[in-house]
């Protein structure tokens, strides 16, 4: 698998990898990375879009002090190969080879597997479970959720 920076030219393989047009939210995230607040990975199999990861390089909560994911994501039809895995893997190579010491995300209390995944992954909890609410930019529908912080130091 290879990770690269999303540009305009894979707007339509950020849809086939989400499964669902989203044409707001990848020219958003691709505004945030023009402006060097973050950073669109895509990821790659055999020239084949498989999944994405977004990064926040200062994170987007008063809680984040660090580089901060969001939507990790693989394809649908991809899941359970070990993408998912690689994809976690190549993104924090790219974030410690620009120096920075560590990286967090947040995961949804209800998924607990998830929560299982990034800390057999190496991320541990930090303080208490936080309320985040987001209008999401297609739909314009307003989000509630509440999370789990997480972080892992890049060695
Ligand atoms: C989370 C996600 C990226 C994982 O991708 P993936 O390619 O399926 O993950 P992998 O194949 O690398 O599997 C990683 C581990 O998770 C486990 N796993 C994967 N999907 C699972 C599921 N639905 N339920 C329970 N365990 C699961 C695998 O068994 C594997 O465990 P192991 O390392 O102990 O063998 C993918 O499920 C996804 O895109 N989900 C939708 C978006 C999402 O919820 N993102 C997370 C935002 S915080």
């Amino acid at each position: 698998m290879k990770i690269e920076k999303a540009t305009k030219k894979d707007l339509k393989e950020l849809d086939k990898i989400k499964g669902c047009k989203m044409p707001k939210l990848h020219i958003s995230r691709l505004e945030q990375q023009k402006k060097r607040k973050a950073i669109y990975f895509i990821a790659y199999e055999k020239n084949k879009p498989v999944g994405h990861v977004f990064v926040y390089l200062k994170g987007n909560e008063n809680y984040h002090s660090c580089p901060t994911l969001q939507d990790v994501f693989v394809k649908e039809t991809e899941r359970k190969k070990g993408f998912g895995r690689m994809l976690m893997n190549k993104v924090e190579q790219k974030l410690k080879n620009l120096s920075y010491k560590k990286i967090g995300l947040d995961v949804e209390t209800g998924e607990k597997w998830l929560k299982k995944f990034y800390e057999s992954g190496g991320y541990k909890v930090i303080g208490k479970i936080h309320q985040q609410t987001w209008t999401q930019k297609d739909s314009g529908k307003k989000m509630i959720t509440k999370v789990w912080h997480l972080e892992k130091k890049l060695r």
